[in-house]
């Protein structure tokens, strides 16, 4: 084991073992092609999608697994083509997609030796994640999967703070009781054994998302040593040495390779500016819930999406963006709008999202703009927030900088005079039909 010093977020040093013998050269290599992509799918879709009030209503509603059982023998996903999801995913301009095979629930999407409670034994009757796996490949779309530590559903999953058993009666009297007769060393197993299943029987993954663990303080939470963490990710390396795996097993605190990029949840764009550095997706949904919410109002517009991109992008991470498709299978005409708004951004203008990072800190960030850059062909982008036709743009100390400028949906020519080390660009008349339009500049 190597120890190695790495800064941690508040700047301070501490001392971190590492689990695997990878240079960090090796592991940007592994890595390269997802920071490179930068967009991709998240899918939140399973039992609860029925419910329509949130993936967590079994925790939220106190239910119990008879209670809950009336979703499973409802779930006959008959408008369910996975080719469109793919397509529209690689239309919006996602690189990438992350499926939950199993959620909190427990209920998987795919054929497990290791339960009863899966797909194929509902109405759906066959393994939904294999169609999943078919689709999103065929469109060239890398594949992963979502799996949930957690699971409401299993006999030998202990009690923690958050199971739907305890909500009603957090006394520790109640708590004790419930706990009687699970055993989570068999859960331990079935976690390995799930994971083995997915891992080798649906060819390359090339993300594994596993959900959550709770901060060590936690008394009644769960944490790595409850997963068996540390043989896990050797298990899951081994099993896929190409794999990317998040941070959430808890390994984080005591190892630098305990997971491969950390997980902004639904965090503000003002943020994402802590993360510069890291490796790092911020995951978000389009209107709160993960699991389609059929009556949720609060629906994030086309700007405020493009704004978690491109200020994702600005600060050097990615962005994997929810759709929680009805229980039909279908992505909804609220997230199908808002794909297809993205879809009219990205065909123009996602250069200045693919292979991008935060700009060198030689350049300002003009006022009412973001800054995207690409290192490997010296492009500087200017994402345009605010836009007056006719007006001008003064760069700050960018005389001498740059070569050329043009906007970025057409090539068309932006003329520009300087005035000492400003650059002042003079903005064409008609505002280009973009929400945020960008300009590109050759350095
Ligand atoms: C949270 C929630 C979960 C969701 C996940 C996605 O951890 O528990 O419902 O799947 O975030 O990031």
């Amino acid at each position: 084991m190597l120890l190695l010093t790495v800064s941690a977020s508040a700047g301070l040093s501490q001392s971190k073992t590492s689990l695997f013998n990878e240079s960090a050269v090796d592991k940007q290599k592994r890595i390269q092609w997802w920071t490179d992509d930068r967009f991709g799918m998240f899918i939140h879709w399973g039992l609860y999608s029925l419910g329509a009030r949130h993936e967590w209503l079994k925790h939220n509603e106190h239910m119990t697994n008879e209670e809950y059982q009336k979703y499973f023998g409802m779930f006959n996903p008959d408008d369910f083509e996975p080719v469109k999801w793919a397509k529209a995913a690689k239309a919006a301009g996602m690189k990438y997609a992350v499926l939950t095979t199993k959620h909190h629930d427990g209920f998987c999407l795919f054929d497990s030796k290791y339960t009863d409670y899966k797909a194929t034994n509902t109405p759906a009757g066959r393994d939904l994640v294999r169609e999943y796996v078919n689709a999103f490949r065929a469109q060239g779309l890398k594949v992963g999967f979502y799996y949930s530590l957690l699971d409401w559903h299993h006999p030998d999953y202990t009690m923690d703070d958050v199971h739907p058993l305890v909500q009603m009666d957090t006394s520790q009297a109640n708590y004790d009781r419930l706990n009687k007769g699970r055993d989570m060393a068999k859960y331990r197993q079935y976690l390995r054994n799930q994971i083995t299943e997915l891992l080798t029987n649906y060819g390359k993954i090339d993300v594994l998302w596993l959900d959550w663990t709770w901060d060590k303080s936690d008394k009644r939470g769960k944490h790595a040593e409850d997963w068996g963490a540390k043989d896990l990710i050797k298990l899951i390396r081994k099993l896929q040495p190409g794999i990317i795996v998040n941070n959430r097993l808890g390994l984080d605190d005591d190892y630098s390779d305990g997971g491969d990029f950390v997980t902004p949840e639904q965090v503000s764009t003002k943020e994402l500016q802590n993360y510069r550095g890291k490796t790092w997706e911020t995951c978000q949904t389009f209107s709160g819930s993960w699991g389609y919410y059929r009556d949720e109002t609060s629906w994030k517009t086309h700007r405020q999406l493009l704004d978690l991109l491109i200020t994702s992008v600005a600060n050097g991470g990615n962005l994997i963006l929810n759709v929680g498709p009805t229980a039909r299978g279908e992505f909804d005409y609220r997230a199908t709008y808002a794909l297809d708004s993205l879809s009219y951004w990205m065909h123009a203008n996602s250069k200045a999202i693919y292979d991008c990072t935060f700009a060198p800190a030689s350049f300002v960030i003009p006022d009412n703009t973001k800054l995207t850059y690409n290192p490997k062909t010296g492009k500087l982008y200017l994402h345009l927030f605010d836009f007056t036709e006719g007006g001008t743009l003064t760069l700050p100390g960018y005389a001498g900088k740059f070569k050329y400028a043009q906007l970025l949906n057409d090539d068309s020519e932006i003329l520009y005079t300087t005035s000492g080390s400003d650059v002042i660009l003079k903005m064409p008349k008609v505002s280009p039909p973009y929400e945020i339009p960008v300009i590109e500049l050759t350095l």
